[in-house]
């Protein structure tokens, strides 16, 4: 296992007018690993992926990827540093199948396929790794929620990339359907794919991070094994503290 710090974040802090949605967030990212965030509605855990993504940049602080400064890199020039995100790919192209929706995305990125054969390999592969093999000339607009997250992972994975940004990618699913959720976000991870995660469902929180980071109202309360948060006191208090307790 390696202990390098694929992300580092520096003291950012990001003012929307008036309101300060996060505030001096520090924290790294190990290389190789799955990191997690949570905290409750409002917490400010997607603006955090959003700055980390390239959507805005923080007020302040700065952002390091592989030891280069990101900070003020825009969300285009990220699939060509071999980042992806499952919302950053445009949302699946509703009447192309699920084939030809991850065959668009291979062509996309530093290791964008030279031409159909190429790209329709590579799609095939993922269809396979993903199951959605059986489903590959659906169209994706006919396929359910779940199936649909599968496909925005599987379109994520066509880019090649080695650090994977989740935002609440298993919200709407239910507890079988979370569950291969987990598995396969794993066997992404073993794959050598490096990911950061925001995710409301505690029991994936737990089963997947080596290290979570928790926030609440901007500011980051908590960080540590899932177990060590979720023996904090603070952290406790927040979460039974508020309607998302009930995720606990
Ligand atoms: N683009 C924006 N403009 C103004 N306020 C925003 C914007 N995005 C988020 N906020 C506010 O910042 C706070 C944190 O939001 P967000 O990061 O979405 O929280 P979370 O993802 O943890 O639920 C909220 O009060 C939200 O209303
Ligand atoms: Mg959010």
């Amino acid at each position: 296992m390696s202990d390098s710090k694929i992300i580092e974040v520096q003291h950012i802090t990001k003012r929307f007018k008036g309101l300060t949605a996060v505030k001096d967030v520090s924290f790294s990212v190990r290389e190789g690993a799955i990191t997690g965030m949570i905290g409750p509605n409002g917490a400010g855990k997607s603006t955090t992926f959003n700055m980390i993504c390239g959507y805005y940049p923080p007020t302040e602080g700065k952002i390091f990827y592989k030891g280069q400064d990101i900070t003020d890199k825009k969300a285009y020039e990220y699939t060509n540093m071999k980042i992806a995100r499952t919302f950053q790919i445009m949302k699946p192209l509703k009447n192309l199948s699920v084939l030809e929706n991850v065959v668009a995305s291979a062509y996309f990125g530093h290791a964008a396929a030279k031409n159909e054969r190429e790209a329709k390999e590579r799609a095939m592969d993922i269809l396979q790794f993903t199951g959605l093999y059986e489903k590959r000339h659906i169209l994706s607009k006919d396929m359910g929620t779940p199936d649909q997250k599968r496909l925005e992972m599987a379109r994520a994975l066509a880019t090649k990339p080695e650090m994977l940004f989740l935002d609440e990618n298993m919200a709407g699913l239910n507890p079988a359907e979370t569950e291969a959720a987990i598995q396969l976000i794993r066997r992404i991870n073993e794959s050598g794919v490096t990911i950061f995660l925001i995710e409301h469902i505690m029991q994936a929180v737990v089963s997947l991070c080596e290290e979570v980071i928790v926030l609440h109202h901007g500011e980051k309360i908590a960080e540590g094994t899932p177990a060590q948060v979720m023996n904090d006191p603070y952290v406790m208090e927040v979460y039974l503290g508020t309607k998302e307790g009930a995720h606990a």
